[in-house]
């Protein structure tokens, strides 16, 4: 079963979802509200990072209950739609990137193990397989993308200074959202495969000259989600799963 994880301005379905259907999964971390339903004819499971009724801020997502949520739903690949600002100058609004490495400045823990030794490996963090699908399918659409590149995780939630994106700049950060990273480590713990799908909607601070609002980052989700859904639906009809 494919999973999608709709971010800012995703919150309250996926455009496209068919029969969509919300079912409420109780989890040992608390629970979550999951939307299943059929896109591209195959059945997927939806879930709103932030909440479906009620958002809540980057920093008070509960990704554990919602990572355990799409493993109980029976999800096995999960792509996750995340809104991001463009560190790097070939990144800039508008353009879908699907990083294939992250660095986590996000300061916290994000475990599955507090009871165990284990380690996972993070070589690979994201999914190849799934990136070389979503990038063929962008290719074949003519939407503008990359298909590689360095995901950076702030806390949030205020935006960063642009002394922080100029440090991140340096060592290598290509787009810098709040939510990925704890997704990605809690999932590679589940056995799930992840790989965000990031929109790039807003310039990172201090890259331009203007000031980043929320606002801007909605309206630019809105503008790109036709984009979106048609990636979406080609995608998800060649994934196996
Ligand atoms: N920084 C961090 N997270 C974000 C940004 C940003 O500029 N834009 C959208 N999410």
């Amino acid at each position: 079963m494919i999973g999608v994880i709709g971010g800012s301005g995703l919150y309250k379905s996926l455009k496209g979802l068919e029969k969509p259907r919300d079912v409420v999964k109780q989890t040992p971390y608390g629970q979550v509200i999951v939307t299943a339903g059929y896109f591209s004819g195959k059945e997927i499971v939806f879930l709103s990072r932030h909440g479906k009724i009620k958002q809540v801020p980057p920093h008070r997502i509960n990704h554990r209950a919602n990572i355990y949520a799409l493993k109980k739903s029976g999800v096995e690949k999960i792509i996750a739609v995340s809104a991001v600002g463009g560190i790097n100058t070939e990144m800039p609004p508008g353009f879908f990137v699907l990083p294939s490495q992250y660095i986590d400045f996000t300061r916290e823990v994000h475990t599955f193990y507090d009871e165990e030794i284990k380690h996972v490996d993070m070589t690979e963090p994201f999914s190849a397989e799934l990136r070389k699908c979503i990038g063929n399918v962008l290719e074949e659409l003519k939407f503008q993308h990359v298909d590689h590149g360095v995901y950076v995780c702030m806390p949030g939630p205020q935006f960063e200074t642009p002394a922080e994106i100029k440090m991140l700049s340096t060592i290598g950060g290509d787009i810098v959202g709040m939510t990925v990273v704890p997704e990605a480590k809690l999932a590679r713990e589940m056995g799930i495969t992840y790989q965000p799908l990031c929109m790039v909607v807003n310039w990172a601070a201090g890259i331009s000259a203007e000031q980043i609002t929320h606002e801007t980052t909605l309206r630019v989700v809105a503008e790109m989600n036709d984009k979106l859904t048609a990636v979406l639906q080609k995608a998800i009809e060649r994934i196996e799963a």
